[in-house]
């Protein structure tokens, strides 16, 4: 029997100002396309904004829906879209944010499982690391990758590095 620990690794900041400002531009996108979310139903908008290797940053909100699982998560919105439209370029980093009934998370949100799945098999698709930017208004967390937000991911051959 072994017994693995696995350890997740994230820096943890109190202001934007103190990222660069391709992260402060990513985390504004991503708060301005949480004003744009469609979110009747909870009340709770989240922004992500997707930056690719051409420099272009791709937006995307959370679409619900009266039938509840029609609807979308904001990640999802913009990483298939990036997909769809740029299916060659490489993604570099996500900023995620998030309001509850107007008012700014004070707490970055965490993305869902599936948005976490979806993160990880961009960056085998594309072999290149997605930086992971969770913003709240009181602490703004920064991942490497999005392999450290889903330790153990599913694949579908797992003896290989990917797709
Ligand atoms: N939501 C996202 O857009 N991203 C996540 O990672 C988690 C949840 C959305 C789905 C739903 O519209 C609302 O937040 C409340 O769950």
């Amino acid at each position: 029997m072994n017994r693995i620990t696995l350890k997740t690794v994230y820096r943890e900041y109190d202001s934007p100002g103190e990222l660069s400002s391709r992260q402060q531009v990513l985390i504004m996108k991503a708060i301005e396309a949480a004003g744009r979310a469609y979110a009747p139903y909870s009340g709770f908008r989240v922004g992500a904004a997707v930056q690719l290797a051409n420099g272009e940053i791709i937006t995307g909100n959370n679409q619900e829906n009266a039938a509840y699982p029609s609807g979308l998560c904001a990640e999802r919105v913009a990483l298939f879209y990036a997909g769809a439209n740029y299916p060659g370029e490489k993604i570099i980093a996500i900023a995620i944010t998030a309001t509850e009934h107007g008012k700014p998370l004070e707490m970055p949100v965490s993305p869902c499982g599936g948005c976490r799945q979806v993160m990880l098999e961009t960056e085998l698709r594309h072999n290149h690391p997605v930086e992971v930017i969770l913003h709240g208004a009181k602490k703004t967390r920064v991942l490497k990758s999005a392999a450290d937000l889903l330790p153990l991911p599913f694949t579908l051959s797992p003896d290989s590095k990917g797709p």
